[in-house]
């Protein structure tokens, strides 16, 4: 049985009329940067839970969570309806692989997103660990509008990040257009990024949209990488939000 905590809203801050960040202060949990942990509301007598990713770091007490509104979805259109006061339950148990503390060491590590996949990602990038252990760090996050490239101020205010958009349903000069897979088959992505993505320097983690996950790894492969495993050590890591 899970146990549920019970949290208070303390902010959410509507970025597009589909995208928000939900603050949560009152709820005491373990866990490693990168993990998920389910949340709920009380709707028409049933509890209606959702894994969700932590954006902010372990250490911080408040917890936030990166969603968009699924219409036809039976919690995220209310998710985005919170005021602050409210009630959000949240589970007792949070986890979740696409952790730092899984990955063998390389030189450069690759952050490959999708939508709302970028939410673990700030999380780890908000702790110590990522810029200890690499020489290069590469978020990608992936949009199909320029207004959902969300966390600016955060993103852009870490030192030595390396920063690569796609936008791909209208142009935007500062994003690459299309979509992730090809822009690896075809070079682009290194070439915006600056760094070599390569089986020899490269442990690469994805999260988002699992079509995304999928063609990105075939474009991987196609370059000698393949799916990480404890007993089988490789180079991409991936988390799938449905
Ligand atoms: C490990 C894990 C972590 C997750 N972390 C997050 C997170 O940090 N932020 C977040 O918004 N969602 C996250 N999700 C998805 C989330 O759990 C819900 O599915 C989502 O909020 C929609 O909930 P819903 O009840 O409204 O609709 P659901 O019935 O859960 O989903 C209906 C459909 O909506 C689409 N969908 C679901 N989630 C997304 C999404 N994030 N982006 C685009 N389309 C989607 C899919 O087609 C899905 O089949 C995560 C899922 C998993 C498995
Ligand atoms: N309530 C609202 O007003 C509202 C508004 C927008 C969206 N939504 C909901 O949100 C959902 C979409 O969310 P989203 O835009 O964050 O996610 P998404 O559909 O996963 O798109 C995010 C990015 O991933 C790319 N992508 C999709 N499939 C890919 C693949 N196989 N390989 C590589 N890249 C791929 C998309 O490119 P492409 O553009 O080429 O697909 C886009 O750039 C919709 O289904 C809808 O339910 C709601």
């Amino acid at each position: 049985m899970t146990a549920w905590l019970q949290g208070t809203v303390t902010e959410n801050r509507a970025w597009t009329q589909a995208l928000f960040s939900l603050r949560v202060s009152g709820v005491d949990l373990k866990y490693e940067a990168g993990q998920f942990v389910r949340i709920a509301l009380d709707i028409g007598g049933e509890r209606v839970a959702r894994p969700f990713s932590f954006v902010n770091p372990p250490h911080d007490p408040v917890l936030e969570f990166y969603g968009i509104v699924v219409p036809e979805g039976p919690l995220s259109p209310r998710l985005a309806k919170l005021r602050t006061g409210d009630t959000l339950f949240v589970a007792s148990n949070p986890a979740g692989f696409l952790v730092l503390s899984e990955l063998p060491d390389a030189q450069t590590l690759w952050l490959l997103s999708t939508g709302t996949g970028i939410a673990p990602f700030l999380s780890m990038l908000r702790t110590e660990a990522p810029w200890k252990r690499f020489r290069h760090i590469v978020l990608v996050h992936a949009v199909r509008h320029a207004r959902e490239l969300v966390y600016q101020d955060l993103i852009r205010g870490m030192k030595g990040l390396g920063y690569v958009t796609f936008v791909s349903r209208e142009p935007h000069a500062a994003s690459l257009a299309g979509r992730i897979p090809q822009a690896i088959a075809d070079g682009r992505l290194e070439a915006a990024a600056g760094v070599a993505l390569a089986a020899a320097t490269s442990q690469v983690m994805l999260c988002g949209n699992p079509q995304m996950l999928k063609d990105t790894t075939a474009a991987l492969a196609a370059r000698g990488m393949r799916k990480h495993r404890r007993r089988a050590p490789g180079h991409i890591t991936v988390e799938s939000f449905w």
